[in-house]
């Protein structure tokens, strides 16, 4: 492509573990009510992951329905950014897991820590690779909160809740796309939303354990304060960074983290309410996830049309906050692709399982054969394992000799 180069949205999918949580559940849990909570925060219900659920099966869900919408095989993926909280693990990276089982044999991945403000911040990379020159990026946003959940703490328990949504990201030579963004942090508030234990601070122990650092805590007043007055903030700096006016916006997808701080915002904003899309009622604050959630809901209810402009806007642990102005590119309702290339892209997850099953056997043989870090002499290692097992099967005669 020569000239310039946009990032456009060209594919989207979320997924939500089925279990759902009401908050009548969560009162035999915790001393709460269905009233408390829906007056407080909007929220009604949330999904929680099943026991063979994880961030990264989640991930791998919505990244495989947005590569069927935009009809991207996972082969031509150049990058995944995977923006998350709750990671498969301390390391390797998620995004590592998602490359590995949806096939994206020549991207790269990473993830991104940057709390509930995570997936705009993950989206402004994947922009800048783009118009950089890659072809196309996978951003996910994908969390498991009830993992790190303090279930005796009604604080925070009744606020979270579990899914992934997943966009990729592709070249245009069309103005549309990413137009601006606006990313911010002041870790002076980093104690007001953290999980104290568990990293080079303060490592796990018995202690740590017993104590409760492991799970989130938060300081939720103080958390509600700084997001109503950062969240109208960065939407008014990146309206003007887009060359917009406040009333040139179509729609505003914010961070679902509670109802009141979303109408605190447009009522900051002096915005019509109906130009917020809510649906915190449903899902609950799934941090890095909740946007690109909401994306794909809004999108699926016909509240975004081609041409359409855009402002993404999140806050949340750091303290951190992300806007995002994008101008609606892909024609709405999608159109199915065409089955040829449905089968190209879908025929590479099973094909992915199967790659990733060989190479772990390859490693397995190769590590059997030639020792962990390999040796010249191969065939001379392969005949010492043959004889080894030669000697393994004779009948043993008398106390064993001291091992080699
Ligand atoms: O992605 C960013 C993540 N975080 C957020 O967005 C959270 C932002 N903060 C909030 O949404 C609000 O602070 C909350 C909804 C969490 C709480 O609202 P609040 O107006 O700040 O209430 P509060 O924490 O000051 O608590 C008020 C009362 C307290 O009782 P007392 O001390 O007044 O007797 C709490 O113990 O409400 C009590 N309370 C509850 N009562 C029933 C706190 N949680 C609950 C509960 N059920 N689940």
């Amino acid at each position: 492509m020569n000239g310039a180069r946009y990032a456009q949205i060209t594919g989207w999918g979320m997924y939500v573990p089925e279990k759902v949580l009401t908050n009548e559940d969560l009162s035999h849990i915790v001393d709460t009510t269905d009233e408390w909570i829906v007056t407080m925060t909007g929220i009604r219900e949330r999904r929680v992951v099943g026991d063979k659920e994880s961030t990264a099966t989640l991930a791998i869900r919505s990244a495989r329905a947005a590569l069927l919408v935009a009809g991207i095989a996972a082969s031509e993926i150049d990058l995944i950014i995977v923006a998350t909280i709750t990671p498969e693990y301390l390391f390797p990276a998620t995004a590592s897991v998602v490359q590995d089982a949806i096939g994206a044999t020549r991207a790269g991945a990473f993830d991104l820590a940057a709390g509930c403000s995570g997936f705009i911040y993950a989206l402004t990379m994947a922009n800048a690779y783009v118009r950089g020159g890659a072809d196309h990026v996978l951003v996910i946003g994908a969390e498991t909160l009830s993992r790190i959940l303090d279930w005796t703490d009604r604080n925070t328990c009744v606020l979270f809740g579990d899914g992934a949504g997943a966009v990729v990201v592709s070249a245009s030579a069309e103005r549309s796309g990413v137009l601006a963004s606006q990313l911010g942090s002041d870790g002076s508030g980093a104690e007001l939303l953290y999980v104290p234990a568990g990293g080079s601070r303060v490592p796990t122990t018995h202690e740590t354990i017993s104590s409760g650092g492991h799970f989130a805590r938060m300081n939720g007043r103080e958390v509600f304060r700084f997001a109503t007055t950062i969240m109208p903030q960065a939407v008014e700096a990146v309206v003007g960074d887009a060359g917009w006016q406040k009333a040139d916006i179509d729609l505003v997808i914010p961070h679902q983290a509670n109802r009141r701080i979303i109408e605190s915002a447009t009522k900051r904003l002096n915005l019509p309410p109906d130009k917020f899309f809510v649906n915190v009622d449903r899902y609950g604050n799934t941090s890095a996830a909740s946007i690109p959630i909401a994306l794909c809901e809004a999108i699926a209810a016909g509240r975004v049309k081609q041409g359409d402009k855009l402002v993404l806007v999140g806050f949340g642990a750091g303290l951190s906050w992300a806007a995002a102005a994008l101008e609606w590119g892909a024609a709405l309702p999608v159109k199915p692709q065409p089955w040829l290339r449905r089968l190209a892209v879908s025929i590479w997850f099973p094909l992915a399982a199967v790659r990733s099953f060989w190479r772990r056997t390859a490693r397995h043989v190769y590590n059997w054969i030639l020792g962990p870090v390999g040796k010249d002499d191969w065939r001379g290692r392969l005949r010492d394992r043959a004889d080894r097992i030669g000697e393994r099967s004779k009948p043993s005669s008398g106390p064993p000799g001291p091992k080699e």
